[in-house]
């Protein structure tokens, strides 16, 4: 099997590390241990006390019911059994993926988004139409074109909302389009849901509530402030649970007692995480909105205060060389927009803390200027 490397990650696995001023990164600031075990107001003693006593054995092969019960209210009406437990959102979509895709299928993705969606269907050997999203169109693919793509034989329909890179969420009405056109053909509709609008988060609709052949996928690592946990899931209807109970077999087994007693800590606290991290991204949208506002050498479409932006940049030579200086010259990191087959832009990820965030657009900004 072959399959293409992964854009983002192999610039992050190189970079990240060398960074001053990482703002590249799509996770709304990850919380520290100390913060986790403070959602209680306990601060950890009663965590580690129960952690000394636990086995360390396998645990819940498909995640605690505790944990099943909190997830599953993340959803209109999901019933807790049909929520299983992965490494992480990439283990979600990986196993949603290799449970459906079989040689010849056809599948349409939203281009670009988070390159799973459309290299692992590539590589299971499906044949993968893009539906671009458009900068014109505030980042948003045509439902037309859509209705271009669809075939008889298509499997399934690939969505990233809200997408990375550019924040842009999805309405119900739009998604509501989505499965109309997905029904006429039988078709599954795979979305993965982990950023999460943190505004007004009523806005998001997810695809489980909206389609019974829809199958969501999610984590702990963007909106919750802890991809360290490694925790994610794919909620689904129970038939497609069940398939996916037998490939999760082979690839998993389970996500770990540890991380388990950590994710149910984070989502019996999700109030208190979510208004944390509200406050975050929108203290930081303003700094971003202030910023552009004040730089000629770079629009954005705001993101809807989710944790990435995708940001136009007025230069003349290459993106990836260009943010390869930049990190050298200034230790600014961000990703560059041909890892998403978009040069001329680049990842902005705001939500770190904010003298990072203030420091590193205004470094930016210095070596914009001193470049072009
Ligand atoms: C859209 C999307 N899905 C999944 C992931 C990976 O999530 P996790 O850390 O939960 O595996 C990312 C990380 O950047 C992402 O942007």
């Amino acid at each position: 099997m072959k399959i293409a490397g992964f854009g983002v990650e192999e610039w992050l696995n190189v970079w990240e590390k060398s960074a001053t001023y990482d703002i590249a990164q799509s996770t709304v600031s990850s919380m520290t241990m100390h913060e986790i075990l403070n959602l209680d107001g306990k601060g950890g003693q009663s965590f580690y006390q129960m952690l000394d006593e636990q086995k360390m054995n396998y645990g819940w092969i498909e995640g605690s019911p505790e944990f099943k019960k909190e997830v599953a209210k993340l959803y209109d009406d999901i019933d807790p059994e049909n929520i299983l437990q992965t490494n992480g959102a990439t283990g979600a979509n990986h196993l949603a993926l290799y449970s459906l895709i079989e040689p010849g299928d056809h599948v349409i993705s939203e281009y670009p988004s988070y390159q799973q969606l459309y290299d692992i269907p590539k590589s299971l050997g499906a044949e993968v139409d893009f539906w671009h999203i458009k900068e014109d169109a505030d980042w948003y693919p045509d439902i037309e074109e859509l209705k271009q793509l669809i075939r008889p034989n298509t499997k399934m329909i690939c969505l990233n909302n809200a997408n990375n890179p550019t924040g842009t969420l999805l309405s119900r009405d739009f998604l509501e389009q989505v499965v109309e056109i997905a029904k006429s053909v039988n078709a599954y509709v795979l979305v993965d849901e982990v950023y999460l609008p943190l505004d007004h988060p009523e806005n998001f609709a997810s695809i489980v509530d909206l389609y019974d052949k829809g199958i969501a996928t999610n984590s702990l690592s963007k909106t919750y402030s802890t991809p360290g946990i490694r925790v994610g899931w794919t909620a689904s209807n129970s038939d497609l649970a069940d398939l996916f109970r037998k490939y999760r077999d082979y690839t998993m087994i389970c996500a770990g007692v540890f991380n388990d007693l950590l994710a149910v800590c984070v989502l019996q606290h999700k109030e208190q995480v979510l208004a944390r991290n509200r406050k975050i991204v929108l203290n930081n949208l303003e700094i971003l909105k202030e910023w552009v506002a004040q730089e000629p050498k770079v629009s954005v479409v705001l993101p809807q205060a989710v944790s990435t932006s995708f940001i136009k940049l007025d230069i003349s030579g290459d993106t990836e060389d260009f943010c390869v200086r930049l990190l050298k010259e200034k230790g600014v990191l961000l990703v560059p927009g041909n890892r998403f087959d978009m040069p001329k832009h680049a990842r902005l990820g705001y939500c770190t803390d904010e003298a990072t965030l203030k420091e590193g657009l205004k470094r930016l900004s210095v070596f914009l200027h001193q470049e072009n």
